[in-house]
């Protein structure tokens, strides 16, 4: 809460006049400290505290119109107005009365006719309290906007840490410089237009790259191997998908040392949505719609959404880029081979999508066509 002034406010209430004149009397001591106001009825005060950041407020009972009760309800109706302390004036012999004004939030009650030292003290009392209640408020706010910044930071690092494992997957993979940033911005075009909401298209969009992680664990000879694979070299091949789904989901052991056997805590970075997303992408990336795809030859809805995602934007790519094994094939034959495919490969769902979102895709190509190969 911004200060108006670093003098402490307060507002008095009080249809008498007289009695008001006789309270800047006896506070005139006190100027150079605190702000005075004056207001005859509850309305007048009430746009006064709208207005004002008040630090406490002493009013009357009994007045016209609108009681001293009723200006407690009104204070407490909003949350601005309901943290500034009010001193509700009293009868000397009035307990019902004292009994209701604090169950609506009086800070504290004060008789009339009012001394001044008691006047005083009260005052005194509630701005110490009210000026460590804006600290904690200050602190709190300050607290809150730490915690939301680094909550954003981790999430930011944890999401350059996964980009950063697909790289060094892509790394050993000779010419697919490129491949699985492309693959990711068609996978996000794809999740958009089938108009899944935004967090599922954002992880679906960081967890894409990652398809092929699991090339980490097949041998050279297999993974760059000139010319075709042989039977079993092709079934190690496969392997990728589920060695990809066992690096993001099997639990770190290793973090046992750090976190003292918090098995739970584990756990749970075992099986977070994004890399949960991840694996799911990693292993059913190569299963197709009519069931002939590997590794489970799982059909149609039992391949998860973001596999069949993925699978589309991943064979697209590939038929549309230059590999060991192939040329680089123009749209038009792309499209015929993605087409022929339509419920065959492809989930006839997503491969609708696709053709909406294509257009956009060769745009993309062309954008991330020409980064650098990586480095060997
Ligand atoms: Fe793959
Ligand atoms: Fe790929």
């Amino acid at each position: 809460m911004v200060r108006e002034s670093p003098k402490q406010k307060i507002l008095f209430v009080d249809d008498e006049p007289h009695f008001l004149s006789s309270i800047a009397r006896m506070l005139h001591g006190y100027k150079a400290k605190w702000d005075l106001d004056y207001a005859t009825n509850v309305d007048e005060a009430y746009t006064m505290v709208l207005n004002k950041n008040y630090d406490a407020i002493v009013s009357d009972i009994t007045m016209p119109r609108k009681s001293g009760f009723d200006f407690l309800r009104m204070l407490q109706q909003t949350e601005k107005t309901s943290y500034v302390p009010v001193i509700i004036l009293t009868g000397n012999a009035e307990a019902a009365l004292k009994r209701e004004a604090l169950s609506l939030g009086a800070a504290d009650l004060l008789n009339k006719p009012i001394m001044r030292e008691d006047l005083v003290a009260r005052l005194q009392s509630i701005l110490r309290l009210k000026h460590f209640q804006d600290q904690l408020a200050e602190f709190n706010e300050q607290l809150a906007d730490k915690v939301k910044e680094r909550t954003r930071e981790l999430e930011l690092s944890r999401q350059d840490l996964m980009w950063r494992l697909a790289k060094a997957a892509e790394y050993r993979d000779e010419e697919t410089g490129g491949h699985i940033t492309r693959v990711a911005v068609y996978c996000l075009n794809l999740a958009i237009q089938l108009g899944l909401d935004s967090e599922t298209v954002e992880r679906i969009f960081l967890a894409s790259p990652l398809h092929d992680v699991g090339k980490i664990g097949i041998s050279d000879v297999i993974l760059l191997k000139p010319g075709k694979l042989t039977p079993e070299e092709r079934k190690i091949m496969e392997t990728h998908t589920e060695i990809g789904a066992a690096i993001l989901t099997e639990a770190p052991q290793g973090m046992h040392y750090l976190l003292d056997e918090q098995d739970d805590l584990i756990q749970t970075f075992a099986n977070e949505p994004l890399k949960q997303t991840a694996a799911n992408i990693a292993i059913s990336h190569h299963e197709k719609w009519d069931g002939s795809g590997y590794p489970k030859g799982l059909r149609g809805e039992a391949i998860p959404l973001e596999g069949q995602i993925a699978a589309v934007a991943d064979v697209y790519d590939a038929l549309r880029s230059t590999r060991p094994y192939k040329p680089s094939f123009d749209v038009d034959k792309v499209m015929g081979i993605m087409r022929s495919e339509r419920g065959k490969h492809f989930s006839p769902q997503i491969l609708d999508a696709f053709e909406k979102v294509q257009p956009e895709f060769e745009e993309i190509r062309l954008k991330h066509l020409s980064e650098e190969p990586l480095a060997k």
